[in-house]
């Protein structure tokens, strides 16, 4: 295991165990990150005061029994009772190669394999994606790629709109331009147009609202073959637009992924009848409801979570309900991610807790609201395109390849032209991507191209050049990475020993992000390691002359940050080029 904060835990737990008699298993010596040593150990507070002991007393007696030698080249016991560590350099090097050693660099995999479905994207048919998808995409892949690489079996699912009232107009325009064969071409700069015919025609026309209403009870009989032609090519047509945007933005998803609210319909009257059997499913005004305790509407009255219209139709509330028991039950998940925004909070609560009441979301089972803010523009308002609609993704990510193009113009003009594009893409995509992932999802962020754009800060360009200048070390030395990569590195300077702590923390930085379900923790650690690395390099020479002995080890220290950079941004879903 390499991270040193988690292998010095278990001496310390035996000495622990030493001083006090109690199971060793029992004792969580609380190992932290520290600015006065490498690591603090403040497991002697709370111990103390289980036992009623002095916790300085019982440090200094963990101190005492010795256990900490091998790994330790001072422990000094400060204030109440914490444990200061200094790791010696030998057992830094020994850690350092262990990661080096692993595949994984470093990186441990879940104590407890599970099945994940992570439902992210979720965009509507028949309309646009917009700068709201953005996060809810990007944010919810890279879960998944952390998730699948810590070692869990992840189910994607693309929860997309694909049901409701709005299909009723949305077939009957489409019946009045020819019936399924009509011609449908989603316009990539207006994918919401189909849309807006059919909604200008709907507040426009007594008699197509009739059509539009009868339509839609068709469709929910799912018995007529002609509308449910009608309703696949709009679905159809609309994913062919989303993969589009995935293409270009370089996510997971595909077509396999979409599971929409279609999907769940055939088994909602089930749902139904076992909250019925459950003794969950009341009256309120005409509409068949939960009611779920805790929650209140605006004048302080409980509200109730309506799961059958007064006129009989199901809704949002019963497709996630029957969602939630269709992952625990038919795909035996037990984390449920949700990548969906703010706003939808309190819907989803709601729905967590009537799963929770009919026994379906138990434990091990449980569900997560991986909740975002919005992206702001300069006026703080909802970012938004020159029409003053919320800005389209598409459009987002076009002008991130763009600018992308102008930076490799700049910089590397020498490319061929392939490579130049790709790179374009390359540092676009990736600086759209990290603004998103590195700002705390649940706060509001303003969209600035050039801070996400900058070389300097804790940007994408920034991490993405730190790993192309690594590579070029290795260009001008002309020795092969690989051949470095069993090379136990030693720890002598201070840059050295603070890179190489930064290093081994990688293992800790993605299990905390995993834990918070929040990018931006992992996004910080590689700043930070970016940073050590240039203060390392600022001091420590690597290929100078004069400093032959410690090249092989001091190239093996630049090898591993390179990886861990690399492996890193490829769990954001960034990738790190070779040149840049
Ligand atoms: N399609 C929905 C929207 O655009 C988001 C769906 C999120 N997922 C869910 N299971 N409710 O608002």
């Amino acid at each position: 295991m390499a991270d040193p904060l988690h292998t010095v835990a278990a001496p310390l737990r035996e000495a622990f165990a030493a001083v006090t008699g109690l199971p060793a298993a029992d004792i969580d010596p609380v190992v932290r990150n520290s600015d006065r040593a490498d690591a603090q150990a403040n497991g002697a507070l709370a111990l103390a005061k289980q036992l009623g002991r002095n916790p300085r007393e019982l440090a200094e007696a963990v101190v005492a029994t010795g256990l900490l030698a091998d790994l330790c080249s001072n422990t000094e016991v400060a204030g109440p009772g914490f444990i200061n560590l200094t790791f010696t350099p030998e057992f830094l090097s020994a850690q350092v190669a262990e990661a080096a050693a692993s595949d994984r660099v470093g990186v441990r995999r879940a104590a407890t394999p599970e099945i994940a479905v992570v439902d992210y994207s979720a965009p509507n048919v028949a309309k646009e994606m917009h700068v709201g998808h953005l996060r809810t995409t990007v944010i919810g892949d890279a879960l998944v790629r952390m998730l699948e690489f810590v070692g869990h079996t992840v189910i994607r699912e693309n929860h997309i709109g694909d049901w409701g009232t709005p299909f009723g107009m949305l077939i009957e325009h489409m019946v009045d331009l020819g019936g399924v064969d009509a011609e449908l071409t989603i316009d990539l700069s207006d994918p919401s147009a189909f849309y807006k015919q059919a909604r200008a025609k709907f507040d426009a026309s007594d008699e197509f609202k009739d059509r539009a209403r009868a339509r839609v009870t068709l469709l929910q009989s799912r018995t007529d073959a002609p509308t449910m032609a009608i309703w696949q090519k709009l679905v159809d047509k609309s994913a062919d637009y989303f993969d589009v945007v995935y293409g270009k933005l370089g996510v997971l998803l595909r077509r396999d992924d979409i599971v929409g609210e279609s999907f769940y319909q055939p088994m909602m009257a089930a749902m139904l009848d076992r909250l019925d059997q459950a003794g969950l499913l009341a009256e309120s005004e005409g509409a068949k409801v939960v009611w779920v305790p805790g929650f209140k509407n605006r004048e302080g009255e409980p509200l109730p979570l309506i799961v059958q219209a007064r006129t009989g139709g199901f809704n949002y509330a019963t497709s996630d309900i029957t969602c939630v028991l269709d992952r625990v039950e038919r795909l035996h998940a037990t984390l449920l991610v949700y990548c969906v925004g703010t706003p939808q909070s309190q819907h989803l609560q709601m729905v967590f807790k009537a799963s929770e009441m009919l026994g379906v979301l138990v434990p091990p089972a449980r569900a997560v609201h991986v909740n975002n803010g919005n992206v702001l523009g300069d006026d703080r308002k909802i970012l938004k395109s020159r029409s003053g609609e919320p800005a389209m993704l598409l459009d987002l990510v076009d002008a991130a390849i763009e600018r992308g193009r102008a930076i490799v113009a700049e910089r590397s003009p020498e490319l061929p032209a392939d490579e130049k594009a790709e790179l374009a893409n390359t540092i676009g995509i990736g600086a759209l991507k990290y603004a998103e992932l590195s700002s705390d999802r649940i706060k509001d962020y303003v969209f600035d191209w050039s801070r996400m754009l900058a070389l300097e800060g804790n940007t994408a360009p920034y991490l993405q050049y730190a790993h192309a200048r690594i590579c070029s070390i290795f260009r001008k030395a002309e020795v092969s990475r690989a051949s470095v990569r069993g090379v136990t590195p030693t720890i002598g300077q201070s840059q050295e020993r603070a890179l190489t702590l930064q290093l081994l923390q990688f293992d800790a930085a993605v299990h905390d992000t995993l834990d918070k379900f929040s990018p931006h923790r992992l996004c910080t650690y590689l700043f930070d390691l970016a940073q050590a690395f240039t203060s390392f390099y600022e001091a420590c020479p690597v290929l100078k002359d004069g400093y032959e002995a410690t090249r092989e080890s001091r190239l093996a220290l630049c090898d591993l940050t390179a990886r861990v950079l690399q492996q890193g941004l490829a769990l954001l879903g960034i990738e790190a080029p070779e040149r840049m």
